[in-house]
């Protein structure tokens, strides 16, 4: 089946059980005045944001996910209408999604069709090094790798995979490589009957063939991108310009919201409303934050619910607003420009009453520092961390399972770099001695310029070796990063 069928036909099976009962309330007013086929009033009405396709369980054994996931070249159109040699995981972009429930045990047997090495990382996973799909594992060109992991109860939220290849990772991810994974929670407590959307976004710039444009390293964009990390000018929603999310007055919708971009940070808004901030990277967190705006860095999720508190048969956008994350020398011209995301198009239909939420959505129970075994500095200069890049043979930090640390990440320069740790969620305890309003799970924490950011961290399983680094991925391509060693009891030196 090709894509573009295959993307037809989810958008029908998608937008069928949300948009039906609008459709059939709005039969007799918007369409009332000549008769339209019940299958083109739907598809009138029907969002054009288009969810990626969800990977295919091929087992049958219950609580396990077994799928296939393959890298490759591709044809196809990064730049809506512009078809180039792409790559992509089974020939889509985004990937398709893996979409699994706590507890379930996953098998992904994934083979690299690629001309060149690389690896799936599950960001933000809890799962056991040797499956972590770090640099330290390649998969060589024409090689498969199963990765198998259980999923961690508690975890529900928001994740995704891309490569994370030595050096190559921003390069293959502007090629078209990155998915999204939904962790669900059986008991989820936010309302089954909420519509859920999924957005990915990244940003790209293209040739005037539609091909990426990745400059030359030792020409002036070159090195305009390894200092600010590689941003496009083109802003895509699941792969998509512009697309459309189709809303009532009165629905609130449930959204979960990935920043698969190398560098760009979002500060997303919608004019004239709030959004409900209700989970971050490592899921829901207890109550409801009401935020006029919200900044995402590279690789932070977030899940906001939606509201539709504007009137029937009006529009409004979801942008991304001006956010100074720059070096004054580097900053570019247009930092400052607002950008369209999508819009939201509000249906005719009558207003509905807003659902109820409820009170807690979940307890987010802080991690213990009365017993903190070591508090850690982590310095971040430009491309630097504690002044030097990454060794594949060395061992920056050696912690002990079992230990809760607290890490202390002080940027001493003067723009953003996104902290991000493989394996462990953290909690972030303040920044720049401020204490965090909100307790929430994270993976990435966007270390503002001169900014000092304490998260508390506990190595509670899998040891092995895991990475931290900076996730703009010029900076981490470049050694922005660094290994920590979690070393089991029998490991311990003896005193
Ligand atoms: Cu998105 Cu090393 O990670
Ligand atoms: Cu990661
Ligand atoms: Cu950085």
């Amino acid at each position: 089946m090709s894509l573009q069928h295959r993307v037809v036909r989810l958008r029908l099976m998608r937008t069928f059980p949300t948009i039906i009962v609008p459709a059939i309330l709005l039969g007799a007013f918007a369409f009332s005045r000549r008769s339209i086929h019940p299958r083109e009033r739907a598809a009138a009405l029907a969002d054009t944001l288009v969810m990626p396709p969800v990977l295919k369980n091929i087992s049958s054994v219950p609580a396990t996910v077994e799928v296939n996931l393959v890298a490759g070249p591709a044809r196809l159109a990064l730049l809506p209408g512009h078809v180039t040699s792409a790559y992509a995981y089974n020939g889509s972009v985004p990937g398709p999604t893996l979409d699994v429930h706590e507890g379930d045990h996953v098998i992904i047997h994934f083979r690299n069709n690629l001309p060149e090495p690389t690896t799936i990382h599950w960001h933000g996973l809890h799962i056991p090094a040797a499956m972590d799909g770090s640099p330290l594992r390649p998969v060589g060109p024409g090689k498969q790798y199963d990765y198998i992991f259980t999923i961690p109860r508690g975890t529900a939220g928001t994740y995704w995979y891309h490569p994370h290849p030595d050096v190559r990772t921003g390069y293959q991810m502007a090629m078209g490589l990155f998915g999204a994974i939904i962790v669900r929670d059986a008991n989820d407590a936010l309302p089954a009957s909420l519509p859920e959307k999924l957005l990915i976004l990244s940003d790209n710039r293209f040739k005037p063939d539609g091909a990426p444009d990745i400059a030359d390293p030792n020409g002036s964009q070159g090195e305009i991108d390894q200092e600010n990390g590689r941003e496009g000018n083109v802003l895509l929603v699941n792969g998509q310009l512009s697309p459309v999310i189709n809303i009532r007055s009165g629905e609130t919708q449930r959204w979960r919201v990935i920043n698969v971009s190398a560098a760009r940070i979002y500060r997303l808004a919608i004019p004239g409303q709030t959004m409900l901030h209700v989970g971050d990277d490592g899921g829901l967190f207890e109550h409801p934050r009401e935020v006029n705006d919200i900044l995402l860095a590279n690789s932070e999720r977030v899940e906001l619910l939606i509201r539709g508190t504007q009137p029937p048969n009006t529009r409004t956008t979801l942008q991304t607003l001006p956010y100074d994350r720059y070096d004054p020398h580097t900053r570019p011209d247009d930092w400052d420009v607002t950008h369209d995301l999508l819009s939201l198009r509000y249906l005719g239909a009558p207003p509905q009453p807003f659902v109820e939420l409820p009170r807690v959505m979940r307890t987010v129970v802080a991690l213990d520092t009365t017993h903190v075994t070591r508090r850690q500095v982590i310095v971040l200069s430009q491309g630097l961390i504690n002044g030097r890049t990454m060794l594949m043979g060395r061992v920056d930090i050696r912690s002990r399972l079992g230990a809760t640390e607290i890490w202390q990440i002080e940027n001493v320069v003067t723009m953003d770099h996104p902290f991000h740790l493989h394996g462990f969620q953290f909690q972030i305890l303040d920044r720049d001695g401020v204490p965090e309003p909100y307790r929430s799970w994270k993976d990435v924490v966007n270390v503002r310029k001169h900014q000092i950011v304490r998260i508390v961290v506990r190595f509670d399983d899998f040891p092995g070796k895991w990475m931290f680094h900076c996730h703009i991925l010029d900076h981490e391509d470049h050694g922005m990063m660094g290994i920590l060693e979690v070393q089991p009891p029998s490991a311990r030196r003896k005193s």
